[in-house]
């Protein structure tokens, strides 16, 4: 019996949507979606020319348009459309990673600021259709410099901070990106990361970026490359603060995001102008039941989807009032996000599984001392979360006043897919509920048959919806291939989900070889690709392991070349590999040595005999005749049982 908590009506009192308006809305929007889209078109964004029609195309054709023939500028819609009645208005307050420094820029300030960095952009001959690498802190800077380049049309890359300089090469590489975007350092808990020099490090193959700024955050020395490198603050103060913002076509790429796939590169997710904007501009305000004078707080990193969209985009597009915060959950202490929701008085707060359950091991008395009263919602993102942790975040830190709306989407999706709306949805703990408006999910076997009532299944997407990826930058039959082809004329998500008898939606995890570790996707391959650089490593596979905080941690199986003896060195250099391919957050938390891995007779790893090794699930292994050397498997199993016992003595 899964438990039901109601919804908060008497919270949550002028909720735009009650739960008949749900019901009402969603059935229009999928019996009339032309007819709701337009409408929302009207009601949520500024157009500089109207569209021809409001929807075409087919997932089959790969030619999926939301309002062709309209133009619009993001960046006029997330900033000077709201100088009429906002301008002295909050846009962004920004906490340090050092608690004591602070601060707030007004609309009107990041109108300035938006116009004089789209000039500085112009100045270095940066056009529409330019890609444009971000590889930045958290500082307000990140997000003017992606809206500048809303404001001219050139295309961002933003790169995670915490990706190495090899990572950051290849996603400048792949985009054929003209300039770079960074700061000296970043700070997070205190310790900073080279950024720039990593910059310098990854545009040396690529001949392309003409132009890298630097912001200055902590003021450290830096080598500088004269007609490449310009410092920010130098160049802002050069240039006009009249910027006009630049018609865009609804369908004009706005910006590619790269992401880990089961096999090959990370892929550049591309999505565009009109339709995303609308789609995280309508989810945010429902979703977070956002209203005038609210704050509201998304932990995220700016440099993954759930920062574009619910950082950047969706808030500003609504006029919100937004949080950006440098630091990380535990510096100085672990009760660094209830000291700033007190300080800022933040309303509306979304963080992820992983960060809940590590704050949720520290204990309650770190929460307990502080309010907390500000808050009225909460959110969760990235992963699935456990009921225990679900049950703690709304009891311990919400004090059972605030809805916690458990949001399923992906960087492919742009914005919020599955969900609760807290003046709407009955909560369960562990379960992201129901669709948003125009999202026909549906669970599909390997036959691609739809199941109907309770099932388990893959989650499948039935018809396009205005913020959905709309190719693979450079590759659309990677497109095709990934999201199309494994269940022809529907979006295959790559997640498996169960649907209870209340047609609630339960994600249960990745059906391909991706890791979900810390709310952060890595593909198995990529991990595999950069440990196999070793001279001495002869194969590598990876496997997920649940973690009780972070969700999953990644665990290698690997084996030597001949004649070398593997060891802890040897351990630590495979370490550092992963570092310097991917970054740290994708580092391996054990590497097992074997002198084989159990392989079919046409050589695949059979990576599913190593999950169930390292799960404990012996009995679970199945029939092991058919591969190439069953053998393997008794030496791998001692292996393990051997480094289990080791570890917890
Ligand atoms: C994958 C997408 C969407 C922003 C952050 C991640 C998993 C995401 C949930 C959730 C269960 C979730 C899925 C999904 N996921 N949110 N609320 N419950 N699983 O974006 O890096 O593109 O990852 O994250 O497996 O496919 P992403």
């Amino acid at each position: 019996m899964n438990k039901i908590y109601p919804p908060k009506t008497n919270i949550i009192k002028n909720a735009y949507i009650n739960r008949e308006q749900y019901v009402s809305m969603y059935e229009k929007s999928i019996a009339q979606p032309e007819a709701f889209w337009a409408e929302k078109a009207e009601e949520f964004l500024d157009w500089i020319t109207p569209w021809k029609t409001v929807f075409s195309g087919t997932f089959e054709e790969q030619n999926i348009r939301w309002f062709d023939g309209a133009e619009l500028n993001v960046c006029y819609n997330c900033v000077d459309r709201h100088l009429a009645d906002r301008a002295e208005q909050t846009a962004i307050i920004w906490e340090s990673d050092d608690p004591n420094n602070s601060f707030k820029i007004t609309y009107k300030e990041l109108h300035q600021m938006v116009c004089r960095f789209a000039n500085v952009l112009k100045s270095r001959n940066i056009k529409k259709g330019d890609r444009v690498c971000i590889y930045m802190p958290m500082i307000p800077e990140a997000v003017v410099a992606m809206l500048a380049c809303t404001r001219i049309g050139a295309i961002h890359s933003v790169v995670f901070g915490g990706f190495s300089a090899q990572a950051l090469e290849n996603r400048i590489i792949d985009a054929d990106c003209c300039a770079v975007i960074t700061a000296d350092e970043s700070v997070r808990g205190n310790k900073t990361v080279p950024l720039k020099e990593n910059v310098d490090y990854a545009v040396q193959r690529s001949p392309n970026v003409k132009t890298v700024i630097v912001v200055k955050r902590t003021g450290k020395e830096i080598p500088w490359e004269k007609d490449r490198d310009i410092w920010y603050q130098e160049a802002v103060q050069k240039v006009s603060d009249d910027c006009p913002a630049e018609p865009m076509q609804a369908e004009d790429p706005l910006f590619i995001l790269y992401t880990s796939g089961s096999t090959g590169k990370p892929k550049g997710i591309l999505h565009t102008t009109a339709g995303y904007l609308l789609y995280t501009a309508l989810t945010f305000k429902y979703v977070f039941d956002y209203h005038d004078g609210d704050i509201y707080w998304c932990t995220a990193d700016i440099g993954w989807i759930t920062g574009h969209s619910y950082i950047v985009y969706g808030p500003l597009a609504n006029g919100a009032t937004n949080l950006i915060f440098e630091g990380m959950p535990s510096y100085p202490d672990y009760s660094r996000f209830w000291q700033v929701i007190d300080k800022h008085q933040v309303n509306i707060f979304y963080t992820a599984p992983t960060a809940i359950r590590s704050l949720m091991r520290q204990g309650d008395e770190l929460v307990k001392t502080t309010s907390r009263q500000s808050l009225r919602l909460l959110g969760s993102v990235g992963e699935p979360i456990n009921p225990e942790a679900w049950e703690w975040y709304y009891h311990v830190v919400g004090e059972e006043r605030c809805p916690i709306v458990d949001t399923w989407w992906q960087t492919e999706t742009g914005g919020i897919m599955l969900t609760p709306l807290p003046g709407a949805t009955s909560l369960k703990p562990g379960s992201v509920t129901q669709p948003m408006f125009g999202i026909v999910p549906a669970l599909v076997n390997k036959d691609n048959e739809e199941l109907n009532g309770e099932a388990q299944g893959h989650l499948v997407i039935k018809k396009p919806w205005p913020g959905m990826m709309r190719t693979v930058y450079g590759d659309p039959k990677r497109f095709h291939d990934i999201y199309l082809a494994l269940h022809p004329g529907y979006y295959t998500a790559g997640d498996s989900a169960f649907r209870d008898e209340d047609g609630d939606y339960w994600i249960i995890g990745r059906i391909d070889d991706v890791i979900n570790v810390a709310g952060r996707l890595i593909g198995t391959a990529e991990i595999e690709s950069a440990l196999v650089l070793h001279p001495h490593i002869a194969e590598a596979a990876v496997v997920a392991v649940p973690h009780d905080i972070k969700g999953n941690c990644v665990y290698v199986f690997a084996t030597v070349k001949t004649g070398i003896q593997p060891d802890d060195k040897l351990k630590e250099e495979m370490m550092e590999l992963v570092k310097q391919e991917i970054g740290s957050f994708a580092k391996p938390d054990d590497i097992q040595f074997a002198s084989d891995l159990p392989k079919t007779r046409s050589g695949k790893i059979m990576r599913r005999i190593l999950r169930r090794i390292v799960n404990n699930e012996i009995d679970k292994i199945g029939d092991t005749s058919t591969l190439a050397n069953p053998a393997i498997i008794d030496e791998l199993l001692q292996e393990h049982t051997k480094k289990q016992y080791d570890s917890d003595n």
